[in-house]
């Protein structure tokens, strides 16, 4: 059944089940492979899924659990393009829509759709948006 409402337990499912889908595709999972490796259950995957699960909270509920900088990372994994984002983006709204009703999905691409062009601009790659610090993201 899909969620009405976002809390930490369908948050923690959703970033879940959506690397675990991301690590083998063609495109992006490359990247997190390199980063993270492949085994789901490892360290550093954990620790990726407690920072994604407390980001995506803070995003969608406004509880202030996440305190890092979520461009850094994208610096320094190598080089990113449109068509990646694009790809990721792709990738997240499907797997939004499997987990959340409609409205919250779109919620969801709302803020990841910001991010990415935000991320581009910072990587000075394609259109971007306009502000480059994280403080001065809009969502
Ligand atoms: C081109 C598509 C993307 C790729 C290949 C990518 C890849 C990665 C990788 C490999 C890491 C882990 C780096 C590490 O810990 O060593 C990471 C971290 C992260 N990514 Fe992405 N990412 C992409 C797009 C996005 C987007 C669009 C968002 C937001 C909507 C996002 C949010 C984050 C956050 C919040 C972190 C953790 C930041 C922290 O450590 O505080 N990523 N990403």
């Amino acid at each position: 059944m899909l969620a009405s409402k976002v809390d930490r337990a369908n948050i923690e499912k959703m970033v879940r089940t959506f690397y675990a889908m991301l690590i083998k595709d063609d495109t992006v999972g490359v990247f997190f492979i390199k980063a993270l490796g492949d085994d789901l259950k490892n360290d550093k995957w954990n620790e990726h899924y407690k920072i994604l699960d407390n980001f995506w909270l803070m995003l969608m509920t406004g509880e202030k659990c996440y305190t890092g900088d979520p461009f850094l990372p994208h610096v320094l994994i190598g080089q990113l393009y449109e068509e990646t984002f694009e790809r990721w983006l792709e990738l997240f709204n499907k797997h939004v829509h499997q987990h959340y009703v409609p409205k919250i999905a779109k919620k969801f691409n709302k803020k990841a759709e910001i991010l990415a062009k935000k991320f581009m601009q910072g990587l000075e790659i394609g259109e971007g948006l306009e502000g480059k610090n994280w403080a001065s993201y809009k969502l």
